[in-house]
């Protein structure tokens, strides 16, 4: 399986890797075919700068027990999502998330969903 010099990187040195202590709200996917297990902690600021007026994202990690493409994935997601409004991480697709890894091996696309799964389960929770 080749995977794009993005996943690789992320996977080698993942970003917003770790737990949020007081996190606000956590929401946690597994796939039951492969077994990997996801869980993202979100911190939100309900209020959110005057620009930004929130509910958003103030802090995101992540705890992933799986495949290189669902660690870069992790990686990404919570990159990508970080300071965003609760909205504006709901809109998040699939495609975003793989075009930010330059691409995904057809076989490993559905680690970007369980990504995606983890964040809006996490956000419902919180609503
Ligand atoms: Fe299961 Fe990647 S192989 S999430």
């Amino acid at each position: 399986m080749i995977y794009s010099k993005e996943v690789i990187k992320h996977f080698k040195k993942p970003h917003n890797q770790g737990v949020i202590k007081n996190a606000d709200s956590v929401g946690q996917v597994g796939n039951v075919t492969c077994g990997d297990v996801m869980k993202i902690y979100l911190k939100i600021d309900d209020k959110g700068p005057k620009s930004k007026p929130g509910p958003l994202i103030k802090d995101v990690k992540f705890e992933t027990l799986g495949c290189a493409a669902a660690i870069a994935v992790s990686s990404a997601l919570t990159d990508r999502v970080k300071g965003m409004t609760l909205e504006e991480a709901l809109a998040v697709k699939k495609d975003d998330i793989v075009n930010d890894l330059g691409g995904l091996p057809a076989p490993k696309i559905h680690c970007s969903m369980l990504g995606l799964e983890a964040l809006h389960k996490a956000i419902k929770q919180y609503k």
